[in-house]
């Protein structure tokens, strides 16, 4: 194990999530850790610059350690833990900010976005970056799978481990992000990106008539049972792409094409395969909801090997930049 290359990502721990999420990202931290060393903290500090109360903060962070581990994340092979419990983390990031430019930071799409939707953004947005930079940098990550909407985080990462070693020589290694071609945006209910802020999800844990209710408002064209149908276009079909398998699949699109099969059907056919995908991850999620103790105590384990590791390389962060009196 010990020269697996490492893996590291971060997710925010921002209450409920649906398939997108998990077709998006989580289902890339299941599939990899075999392969690699695998490191998957949730980013609570991150989440302060918009979740500022703490009784909701504390719940989502055992809420997304359930989530995870629902999904088939294994603590024997993934260590699981709570950024805070690296604050070297932050030390980190006040290094990175002072050698860092503002006219550099400004130029990052999340802050030009939050900047465009209101002038009143904390320091924490603006910075945010950074943090990142120092979460990926003093883990020595090869490889950070992360959404498109991420990835220029990463480079702002490979950037500033870049100048800090061109300042005081050699320390990071230079991370890749890692987009893997097989995720793909999922589309939601209404056939825009599935996110919560558009009202189109399917919850990941869904109960059967959640999915029930969810299938039925997904909005189509008029076209009869026999009229030919373009799978392309549809909504139903996009979604099909994720959860019907093997001859199945074949079939609907040929129907599809062919005509002989109408939404309400596909819908049907939809409903039945989710209800398939999500059940057994549901019934997961209830018996660790059951049993916090044990989550608590896989996140406080990781923690505990997250923060000696971080500690060690940031001793040597701390003699490069002339911190050190020995
Ligand atoms: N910004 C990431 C997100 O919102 C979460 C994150 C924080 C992260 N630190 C990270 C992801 C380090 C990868 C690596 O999804």
């Amino acid at each position: 194990m010990n020269d697996s290359k490492i893996l590291l990502s971060g997710i925010q721990p921002s209450g409920q999530l649906h398939i997108g999420n998990y077709f998006g990202a989580m289902k890339q931290f299941v599939d990899l850790q075999n392969e690699y060393d695998s490191f998957i903290f949730i980013a609570d500090f991150h989440a302060l610059t918009t979740v500022q109360n703490p009784k909701e903060l504390n719940e989502n962070i055992i809420n997304v350690a359930i989530d995870y581990l629902a999904v088939g994340l294994d603590p024997q092979k993934t260590t699981i833990f709570k950024q805070s419990d690296s604050p070297q983390v932050t030390e980190l990031a006040w290094i990175f900010e002072a050698i860092t430019t503002m006219p550099y930071l400004m130029r990052a799409h999340a802050f030009k976005d939050a900047e465009a939707k209101n002038k009143d953004i904390n320091v924490g947005v603006f910075n945010y970056p950074l943090l990142m930079a120092a979460d990926i940098l003093i883990r020595d990550a090869d490889v950070v799978p992360v959404g498109f909407d991420q990835k220029q985080h990463v480079e702002i990462a490979r950037d500033v481990a870049e100048k800090f070693n061109r300042i005081y020589g050699e320390t990071f290694k230079i991370p890749e992000p890692l987009i893997l071609e097989t995720v793909k945006t999922v589309p939601g209910t209404d056939g825009q990106k599935m996110s919560k802020s558009h009202k189109n999800t399917i919850p990941l844990f869904a109960t059967n008539q959640e999915i029930k209710d969810a299938v039925m408002r997904i909005p189509t064209d008029s076209k009869g049972i026999e009229e030919p149908k373009n799978p392309e276009a549809d909504n139903i079909f996009a979604l099909h792409k994720f959860v019907t398998e093997g001859p199945e699949f074949g079939e609907l699109r040929d129907k599809y094409e062919a005509g002989g099969i109408g939404y309400k059907e596909s819908k049907e056919i939809l409903i039945k395969n989710l209800i398939a995908f999500i059940t057994p991850l549901r019934e997961r999620r209830k018996i660790l909801e059951e049993d916090t103790a044990s989550v608590r105590e896989i996140l406080k384990e990781g923690g505990k090997k997250a923060n000696e590791r971080a500690e060690e390389k940031m001793r040597e962060v701390r003699n490069k930049i002339g911190i050190t009196i020995s």
